[in-house]
């Protein structure tokens, strides 16, 4: 069975109230079950964090391990060097996500630190994205 986790950072654990124009009105919890009956043969983890240092810490944890990563890090993609290095640290391959289309937005949000280390990027299909994620990782794994 492919293991894929799934991290989601900062202010995401809001989804479904959090600005519902642009990340929908559903939690994504509620979304993870759509997501784990979508994927019957996949053991989908799910770690959500808004402090950089652990999604960094659950990225060397799991990423010796998993067939994938699913990575949406929230603002601390246009940040966060560490993360970039984290990724490139384990083999796992990861696959960054966005809910919204960062590139129709602020210009702050054009620019991703993590991408280039990251095996793909799926943005702008809403939560949808996150399951196109996990079909990148299933076909590359
Ligand atoms: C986001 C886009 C980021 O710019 C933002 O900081 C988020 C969510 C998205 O899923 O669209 O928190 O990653």
């Amino acid at each position: 069975m492919k293991k894929i986790q799934i991290i989601n950072g900062p202010n995401l654990n809001l989804l479904g109230r959090r600005e519902p124009g642009i990340y929908g009105a559903r939690s994504f919890e509620d979304y993870l079950d759509e997501l784990r009956a979508a994927f019957p043969d996949v053991h989908l983890d799910y770690f959500q964090s808004n402090h950089e240092g652990d999604l960094i810490d659950c990225i060397h944890r799991c990423g010796f391990d998993v067939d994938g990563i699913v990575l949406n890090a929230g603002a601390y993609t246009h940040t966060s060097i560490a993360l970039h290095d984290a990724l490139k640290a384990v083999p796992a391959p990861a696959v960054e996500v966005h809910i919204s289309n960062v590139h129709q937005r602020e210009e702050f949000r054009h620019r991703s630190l993590i991408s280039a280390a990251c095996r793909g990027v799926v943005c702008g299909f809403g939560l949808d994205s996150y399951r196109l994620a996990v079909e990148g990782i299933i076909h590359v794994s």
